[in-house]
């Protein structure tokens, strides 16, 4: 059995080195020479638990190669970015239909194409099955479609791939069968298989599910900040209650997922989507309403001067070095967007420039920084609690627990 890999990055990566390490011959692809140069050189391309005792077993075990183009194979794994049209909100299936193009021109009779990337419902048949008919090819018997959604979660990567639960969405049971034997080289999850629109309904609504539910904790931090209560004590308690498990709050929703997924279903259903459209108003807006909470600290503590002021984590989430979408850019892009440039930030993950203003030593980002802003739960900022004694905190993330500090 021979696996080809297209896309190699946060998630084709550790899947395709996961399969080598559990024993399946694969090819992974990228169109990126630069990231190939890297992994060849055998350097990862991001940080993540568990991913270099990953690349060494899949090293070791000799079932690992790279190409710059798509290879003769009998399955095929898409994993490339799947964005969506900041204007009609609906998914940008270029990269998955450039990618399947590219696989159409060599694939042998009888192969599958399995598209792991996020896509919404009716996808498969709008954008891709339309690439194989140009080709003459029949679906079913020349080339097998299927969609098969990924559900890890950056900082646990490598354990969720292993263990997660995975939704294989094909036209016929056999080709299910033969992804689930694929996929059992590295997964001991429960594997489902069902037809391709559920499939892409399914990971769209998991991540819309997450989304909304976020939206109602922000929107009960708003309404707690206005008058004085602890959202975090009313959460905590209300959780008490049986049935009740309301998310945590924070400074905005980031990442190529939650704050994308959502998207997908409006800009496929517009006019029967006005909770999603809500929910993600709402998260869109948490980086403004801390800038005000910014601003109403500053005026209190007599700052003056923005530069006084640092953000503390560049990604969207805790632990991982990916800054996609995150809050802190989407405040900075705010204040830019009203011609106030050169936000002063810091994040210990992430080593190259990805913003101006940001600071890349924490010594030299605490020592001009009066108010700190947490927006990033790091493990770093816990384990350096005690140097923020002297400073103003605001800790959007409630994640520092010994030193005074201001909350969501
Ligand atoms: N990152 C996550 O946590 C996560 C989780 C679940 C699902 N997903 C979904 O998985 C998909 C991939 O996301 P990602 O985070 O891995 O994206 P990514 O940007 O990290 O990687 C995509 C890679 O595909 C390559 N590529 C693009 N077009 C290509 C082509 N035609 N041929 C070969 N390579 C090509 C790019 O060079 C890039 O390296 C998306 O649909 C995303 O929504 C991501």
């Amino acid at each position: 059995m021979k696996v080809n890999i297209v896309g190699m990055g946060y998630i084709g990566l550790p899947t395709a080195l996961s399969m080598a390490a559990g024993g399946i011959n694969i090819t992974g692809t990228d169109k990126n020479k630069a990231l190939l140069d890297t992994l060849r050189a055998g350097r990862l391309t991001f940080k993540e638990k568990g991913m270099p005792e990953l690349f060494k077993s899949a090293q070791d075990s000799g079932n690992l190669s790279l190409s710059d183009c798509c290879v003769e194979a009998d399955i095929y794994i898409v994993a490339v970015p799947t964005p969506y049209h900041k204007i009609s909100k609906k998914i940008d299936a270029s990269y998955v239909a450039g990618a399947v193009n590219d696989i159409v021109k060599v694939a042998p009779k009888g192969a599958i194409i399995a598209v792991e990337s996020t896509i919404p419902p009716g996808t498969m048949e709008r954008d891709v099955l339309p690439i194989i008919k140009e080709k003459g090819l029949v679906r079913g018997v020349d080339i097998h479609l299927a969609h098969v959604p990924e559900r890890i979660i950056p900082g646990n990567m490598v354990y969720e791939l292993q263990h997660n639960a995975r939704t294989i969405g094909v036209d016929d049971e056999a080709v299910g069968e033969k992804l689930i034997s694929v996929y059992r080289s590295f997964n001991k999850g429960t594997m489902t298989i069902t037809d391709i629109k559920t499939a892409e309904m399914t990971k769209v609504v998991e991540n819309t599910y997450r989304d909304v539910n976020i939206a109602f904790a922000n929107e009960l931090a708003r309404i707690c900040a206005r008058d004085g209560m602890d959202v975090r004590e009313v959460i905590k308690i209300a959780n008490m209650h049986p049935r009740v498990n309301i998310l945590s709050p924070g400074p905005g929703v980031g990442g190529h997922c939650i704050s994308v997924d959502p998207w997908f279903l409006i800009g496929e259903y517009p006019e029967m989507t006005p909770l999603i459209s809500s929910a993600r108003k709402v998260n869109d807006a948490m980086p403004s309403f801390v800038l005000e909470r910014v601003s109403a600290l500053m005026k209190e503590n007599g700052i003056t001067d923005l530069s006084q002021v640092g953000f503390y984590g560049l990604t969207y989430k805790e632990n991982v070095d990916d800054t996609r979408e995150s809050p802190t850019l989407q405040l900075i892009e705010h204040l830019e967007n009203n011609l106030v440039f050169n936000i002063r930030s810091y994040d210990p993950m992430v080593t190259h420039k990805v913003t101006d203003g940001q600071v890349m030593d924490f010594d030299e980002f605490l020592s001009s920084s009066r108010l700190v802003v947490i927006m990033v739960a790091h493990d770093h900022i816990k384990e350096n609690e005690k140097r923020l004694e002297d400073k103003l905190v605001y800790d959007t993330r409630s994640c520092l627990k010994n030193i005074k500090t201001y909350q969501l």
